[in-house]
């Protein structure tokens, strides 16, 4: 190493000033390092499979746990055979519903906190009943076979738009309504029906889409006397940390919780699950450490879902593109326990400027697996009804799509109490310099002159949308340590799902303290040497835990130009530190270099603590997105095929392009799952069992039914009231106008509109042949 690389802070580079202790950091002007198309701090270990993700751990003595699911939506658990199970060769610990520290256990699910973890009644295919640990994963495997469940099975019903009929099998005693339909309403819907030139009413449908992440659920459990670790893959190490204390009756202190890496989440990992609590249980019997991960057959039984929801949208609008009333029915159905329409409104009652609104959604409970957070819950159904309306409108008044939308763009979050303003909006933005980006007009002219002889129809279609949640906020802390030689580690709790956290985190410290990202390490997501942080979802982990870093970092150089003044025989005040060296405001030539400091060479480091600053008072923070797109569909097969798409994004200042752009892609990506592809099928009307089990019957898009032009166009307001660092959530508001938009375009190729999603070869076959019919 040459003596230059040593010193690991640069000279001669451009920093922020530093603010006074006490005060919070202006806005960055400009910026050197954050913004940069930098490559992932960690993308050696990543590429070369040096990560330990927590399905690689393994500790000496590990044995595997595995559990015993209920295989139908609707059973009563009989009987176990325990000695046949116990005796099975290598089996070290068998727990099941009479076990008494698994009987102690309270479960909670969504909205009911008393459930036992092993129910004798079990209300969905999945549903855990015992769960056994053995010295090889097959024998773990054979244990549960040698349990040999005795079942009797019991009536059920898998589908919302059965489970609301009358006489329809009751999945809770109480009927299967969840709560009261959630209402929100504002002005008044009638008077603004009347007040329109148009109104259309329409009904559609989204599936229930299957988290697929490509590390499965699990975690590695183990004790040290009263001290249980966990490593768990997960988005949030302290959830879980949280969940477990709760279930396990333990301090926070004696549940260490880790998960460096995480092999993707989308929301099904922001909590833990019934595996974790089995291992930490399985562990203490058998006193090793355990191991769970699940088979991918499991977690798309029992770890979470986006819920299937059914829609019915009214809109009036004006001959000018006024809209003048939205009104929308929403039901759906979250599994067992209820969530089946969170945040289905949400697009409807504060996207576009509407006086007149009303929501009304209902949940049904159905005998399948729970559902959890996925991908912006609730907005890309919400957004396959608005949006698709919303060309609908703009086609019965004669008017552009791009133009009707920009006609209803909001200055103030309406489906807020008291309708707060926006930190920025760059709604209008987004629309117009997306169209311009992506050649709207054109794309609609070269369709216009297509040969109308040829089976293979190209169309241009959009879709807009935002997020409620990417502003973030406090709880997030996070330390900078700066050694005496220079170099730097950044603790903090937030995980990085494969988003680039580590990554951008690393830029911003590098921003402030002139060091190089990629000499700075990361220890992140650790519950024992790590500041508290929240779960990272919500697209809100740049602006919640960047802030924090960004403080963390301010604050160790402001120790650093305390140990400068009494150096130089200056005020801190008067000093300014410049990457490599420290000096006097008015004498550049009156300077220390940082790692010739003698009190930092005394006291061997410095630490500065970082804590995430409250929101602005009376603003939302919200990211905004136009997407455009070009399909082509064979009106011979009814395949649609996506041709590119342009995303426009409002996500406030770009932190990196790379990790940006990546963003970008993969949510579209997951959007064209959404609309073309993805659906879990339940066998409703029969066994009520999943059907899609697998990657083979569950249809993930793949490399061929994703374009290789998914070009990304940042819109970047200077957004300098939403936070420290200027930048809004990016990742959830990627996949909401997705589907929506590619449903514009195959309208706009084959004049078919299909309201029901996915849009598979088999219904656009359909319909375009029913439309042959009846022409
Ligand atoms: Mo997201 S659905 O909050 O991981």
């Amino acid at each position: 190493m040459s003596e230059g690389e040593k010193l690991y802070h640069e000279r001669g580079v451009s920093l922020p000033e530093t603010p006074p202790p006490g005060t919070a950091p202006p806005p960055w002007a400009a910026t050197a390092v954050v913004g940069q198309a930098l490559p992932r701090v960690d993308g050696y270990e990543r590429l070369s499979g040096a990560a330990v993700f927590p399905s690689d751990l393994l500790l000496p003595g590990t044995i595997y746990g595995a559990l015993l699911r209920c295989p139908y939506p609707h059973a009563r658990l009989l009987g176990l055979d325990l000695e046949a199970a116990a005796a099975m060769p290598g089996v070290r610990a068998v727990i099941h519903g009479g076990t008494p520290e698994a009987a102690a256990v309270r479960y909670d699910y969504g909205s009911r906190q008393d459930l036992r973890l092993f129910p004798e009644e079990c209300l969905y295919e999945g549903e855990a009943v015992a769960a056994v640990a053995a010295d090889t994963p097959h024998q773990a495997r054979d244990a549960l076979r040698a349990l040999a469940p005795r079942w009797e099975t019991l009536p059920c019903v898998v589908d919302h738009r059965d489970a609301r009929r009358d006489g329809a099998v009751a999945v809770h005693p109480a009927g299967n309504r969840v709560g009261e339909p959630r209402v929100h309403a504002r002005g008044d819907v009638a008077a603004g029906f009347a007040a329109a030139d148009v109104v259309l009413e329409r009904d559609y449908s989204t599936p229930c889409e299957l988290h697929t992440p490509m590390e499965l659920h699990g975690c590695v459990a183990a004790w040290d006397g009263p001290n249980l670790t966990v490593w768990e893959s997960t988005q949030g190490v302290f959830a879980v940390q949280e969940q477990l204390a709760r279930y396990l009756d333990l301090p926070l202190s004696r549940v260490r919780v880790v998960g460096h890496y995480v092999g993707g989440g989308f929301g099904s990992k922001l909590q833990t699950d019934k595996y974790a609590v089995c291992a930490a249980l399985l562990a203490a019997r058998a006193a090793r450490p355990v191991k769970i991960f699940l088979t991918r057959e499991e977690t798309m039984l029992a770890v979470g879902n986006r819920p299937a929801n059914t829609m019915r949208l009214k809109a009036g609008v004006k001959r000018d593109g006024t809209l003048t009333a939205l009104e929308l029915h929403g039901e759906g159905s979250g599994g067992v326990y209820g969530g089946g329409t969170g945040l289905l409104e949400w697009e409807v009652c504060d996207l576009y400027a509407c006086p007149n609104v009303r929501a009304e959604l209902t949940d049904w409970a159905i005998h399948a697996g729970v559902q959890r957070p996925f991908r912006a819950p609730g907005h890309p159904q919400g957004a396959w009804a608005l949006e698709q309306m919303m060309d609908e409108l703009a086609a019965a008044i004669g008017m552009d799509a791009v133009e009707l939308r920009l006609r209803n763009v909001p200055e103030v979050s309406q489906g807020r109490p008291g309708a707060p303003p926006y930190t920025s909006t760059g709604l209008a933005r987004c629309l117009r310099e997306g169209a311009e980006a992506f050649g709207w007009r054109d794309a609609l002219a070269r369709a216009a002159g297509q040969d109308p002889a040829s089976p293979v129809r190209r169309g241009a279609g959009m879709a807009a949308g935002h997020w409620v949640a990417g502003g973030g906020g406090p709880p997030a802390g996070a330390v900078v340590t700066v050694y005496s030689d220079g170099s730097v580690v950044l603790e903090m709790g937030a995980a990085d799902l494969g988003t680039g956290t580590k990554t951008v985190m690393a830029q911003i410290v590098a921003e402030e303290l002139g060091v190089r990202p990629q000499i700075i390490r990361v220890l992140n997501a650790d519950t024992a040497s790590c500041p508290y942080s929240g779960p990272s979802g919500g697209s809100k982990t740049v602006p919640s835990d960047g802030p924090a870093v960004r403080d963390a970092a301010v604050k160790a150089k402001q120790l650093l130009l305390e140990m400068a003044a009494e150096e130089l025989g200056a005020r801190p005040g008067d000093l300014i530190y410049a990457g490599a060296v420290i000096h006097q405001r008015d004498d550049p030539s009156r300077q220390v270099a940082i790692v010739e400091l003698p009190a930092l060479r005394r006291r061997r480091s410095v630490v500065g603590v970082g804590q995430r600053g409250p929101n602005p008072e009376g603003k939302v923070t919200c990211p905004f997105a136009a997407q455009f797109c070009e399909v082509e569909v064979d009106t011979r097969t009814g395949e649609a095929r996506v041709l590119r798409f342009l995303c426009a994004h409002d996500s406030g200042r770009v932190l990196n392009l790379k990790t940006y752009a990546n963003q970008v892609i993969g949510g579209v990506t997951m959007g064209i799952g959404f609309g073309l592809t993805e659906e879990r099928l339940l066998d409703r009307g029969q066994t009520g069992k999943l059907c899609s089990k697998s990657w083979h019957d569950y249809k993930l898009p793949t490399a061929l039914d994703v374009p290789a032009d998914i070009a990304t166009l940042p819109i970047e307001p200077q957004d300098d009231a939403c936070n420290t660092i200027g930048a809004k959530g990016l990742g959830e508001p990627v996949t909401i106008p997705t589907a929506p938009a590619i449903a514009n375009a195959i309208h706009a190729a084959c004049g078919v509109r299909l309201r029901e999603a996915p849009v598979t070869p088999l219904r656009l076959a359909a319909a375009l042949a029913a439309r042959r019919q009846e022409g």
